[in-house]
């Protein structure tokens, strides 16, 4: 059976959580390719709401197989507590259903402090990271010195290693930062103790999954964060540092590109960044703040790790294209509609003018993305709610239309809206 990939085309917290939990529902494995804790999703059950970081949305159900692949980087800190926090609230995290990959790297507490020291260092121009030291712990995997998961089921060689990983990492946290060094056995003491709690979960992820997929599984392949935040084809050097595009897949979870049936992309219906790099559509006004929300809701533009405002804009459909290209996208998902609910009119940019010219994609500096001008198409808003439309025709005329021009604009079907936070606010086509 194929792999579903469910890709972010935008600057992440596109709202893959509650597109992932519904396609969990018909899936027997969901699986994280890529990334970190620095990705939160947030998914309402009923009168639930969950927050996760690390474990995949497909938990919330029952059945399904949960894994977490070797192109993530895992803080095992995290991901204990977020396991024993399913546990406590009446989920099953039974290790038959969540494989965390033997090849996935691990997070340590002097990534962390790596991670916050970096982004001192860097000042005006900090990147803006989520400081949960996923950039430090992909540098040590690069570099050939990092920590895998599977290392955990060896006590003594895991002890080991860690001790060699923290002195080392206190170093350069005192010679080239200025930073006070961790106490080795402090850290190293909680870690311990979650391997101790993991290691039933590791598994030969390449292996059991292609097994399931020859026996006819169905797989959904989670990403986390979003194209323009991929390390390779993101607006560098504002990325995060994994591949949270489609490539992420295979390396990630180890199996063959012929396996993937369907990749769609998830796009909000106007545009959000958190952190820092350029971001043509930006509002930073009250149009901007309406997009944002207050706060007071759990679905405000607020980020689910950090709790920081993201910033807000119109829909960027250059960036559209772009996802849609490097993906290999087939098809588009649109949530929040309902936030658009009450703007009089609603501006999409298809176009940019970057040095008195007319471009249609993306300038291969991304840097140049600072430089260019939005060239906007206007449309009517509509001011009726619409968080109980079940129905496309059920819409306003103005929101149809407003979904049906992003489809001649990406030439790509979208096959469902959301208009609100629970799984029924859904709208299929
Ligand atoms: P890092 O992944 O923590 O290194 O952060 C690098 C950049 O990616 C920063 O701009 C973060 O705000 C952004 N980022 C990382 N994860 C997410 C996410 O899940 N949603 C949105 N932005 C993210």
């Amino acid at each position: 059976m194929p792999i579903h990939v469910i890709v972010g085309a935008q600057w992440g917290d596109e709202g893959k959580g509650r597109v992932v939990d519904y396609f969990a529902a018909q899936s027997d494995i969901t699986a994280r390719y890529a990334g970190g804790d620095n990705a939160g999703h947030t998914v309402r059950v009923g009168d639930e709401t969950y927050k996760l970081h690390l474990v995949p949305s497909g938990i919330l159900y029952p059945n399904g197989i949960c894994v977490l692949g070797g192109g993530m980087v895992i803080n095992p800190l995290t991901l204990m507590r977020e396991l024993k926090q399913l546990a406590d609230r009446g989920i099953d995290i039974a290790p038959e259903r969540i494989w965390i990959a033997e090849n996935a790297h691990l997070i340590t507490p002097a990534h962390v402090a790596l991670d916050g020291a970096r982004e001192a260092q860097r000042g005006s121009a900090a990147i803006g990271t989520t400081k949960r030291g996923i950039g430090p712990a992909y540098t040590d995997k690069a570099a050939r010195s990092g920590l895998r998961a599977g290392m955990m089921a060896n006590a003594d060689l895991y002890r080991e290693r860690l001790t060699e990983h923290l002195i080392t990492h206190n170093k350069t946290l005192e010679a080239l930062y200025g930073a006070a060094p961790l106490d080795v056995d402090e850290a190293a003491a909680p870690l311990l103790e979650a391997a101790a709690f993991l290691a039933p979960y590791l598994t030969n992820v390449p292996l059991a999954l292609n097994e399931a997929l020859r026996d006819g599984k169905s797989v959904l392949a989670e990403g986390a964060q979003g194209t323009l935040l991929d390390l390779d084809h993101g607006s560098y050097p504002y990325v995060t540092s994994s591949s949270a595009t489609v490539g992420g897949v295979m390396t990630g979870l180890g199996v063959g590109p012929k396996v993937i049936e369907r990749v769609t992309g998830v796009v909000k219906a106007y545009s959000t960044r958190v952190g820092g790099g350029p971001f043509p559509t930006e509002l930073t006004g009250a149009l901007g703040d309406q997009l944002r929300g207050t706060g007071a809701n759990p679905w405000d533009e607020f980020g689910t790790t950090t709790g920081r405002p993201r910033r807000t804009g119109w829909l960027d459909v250059v960036v559209l294209r772009y996802a849609a290209r490097i993906n290999g996208l087939t098809d588009l998902i649109v949530t929040k509609l309902d936030i658009l609910s009450g703007f009089d009119s609603l501006q999409i940019a298809d176009r940019y003018t970057l040095d008195g010219t007319e471009i249609r994609e993306l300038p291969s500096d991304h840097a140049r993305l600072a430089d260019v001008t939005p060239i906007y198409g206007h449309l009517p808003g509509w001011h009726q709610d619409i968080m109980q439309v079940t129905d496309f025709e059920a819409l306003p005329d103005a929101a149809q239309d407003y979904i049906r021009r992003i489809e001649t604009l990406t030439d790509l079907p979208i096959r469902q809206v959301t208009v609100g936070p629970a799984r029924a606010q859904a709208i299929n086509r």
